[in-house]
């Protein structure tokens, strides 16, 4: 029979990578250029409905900014999933990710579904950089084609990131709407049924 969830799920990651932009597309279909910095955090639901279930997500929408930091157990502690967000044009931000997914290893739910986003993926193309500045000329000579090879390391680094961290990861875009809706719908699908 159809089954209906509650799940919490809380997002992550560094100050402006775009968390509430996710969250403002997945709940509302809308995006904003100037959206402002979360401030503590803020909470919003919607439902989606996947083949053998009706999944209803309590998204807890956290701030970035690192005063806040301290607050975040209050808002991962009995989470059903996570996404944790990065900006695929600012490095900084993969790492800071990366010290999320070690936090909810050692301070989260066990069987948390975790989901990995490389946001902002319609800036692609304004990653192209002169080959020379910082393409590595040598390496495999002209590797761009809308993604310089810093750019590229990064991708494969947060996939295989993923891989062995029992994360899914996905590249998505607030702004296009790229993999919105199939990152929710993806950890939808692998939220236990019980
Ligand atoms: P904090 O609340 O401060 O932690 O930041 P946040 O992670 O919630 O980021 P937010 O959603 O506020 O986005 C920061 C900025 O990035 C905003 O100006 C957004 O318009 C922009 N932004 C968010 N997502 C995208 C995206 O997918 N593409 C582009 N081009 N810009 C985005
Ligand atoms: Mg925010």
């Amino acid at each position: 029979g159809n089954k209906n969830i509650n799940a919490k799920l809380v997002l992550l990651g560094d100050v402006g990578a775009g968390k509430s932009s996710l969250v403002l597309r997945f709940v509302k279909g809308q995006f904003v250029e100037f959206q402002e910095s979360t401030i503590g955090a803020a909470f919003l639901s919607q439902t989606l409905a996947v083949n053998d279930a009706t999944v209803k997500f309590e998204i807890w929408d956290t701030a970035g900014q690192e005063r806040y930091h301290s607050l975040a157990p209050m808002y991962y502690r009995g989470a059903a999933a996570a996404i944790i967000v990065y900006d695929i044009t600012n490095q900084a931000s993969f790492e800071r990710a990366k010290k999320w997914v070690q936090e909810l290893q050692a301070q989260g739910n066990s069987n948390m579904v975790m989901a990995l986003a490389g946001n902002k993926a319609d800036l692609l193309d304004a990653r192209k950089v002169p080959a020379e500045a910082s393409c590595g000329a040598g390496v495999g000579g002209n590797f761009c084609h809308g993604r310089c090879l810093k750019v590229w390391i990064m991708y494969e680094e947060a996939q295989i990131y993923a891989q062995e961290n029992g994360l899914f990861f996905m590249e998505t875009s607030a702004k296009t709407a790229t993999n919105v809706n199939e990152i929710f719908c993806e950890i939808a699908k692998r939220l236990p049924r019980v």
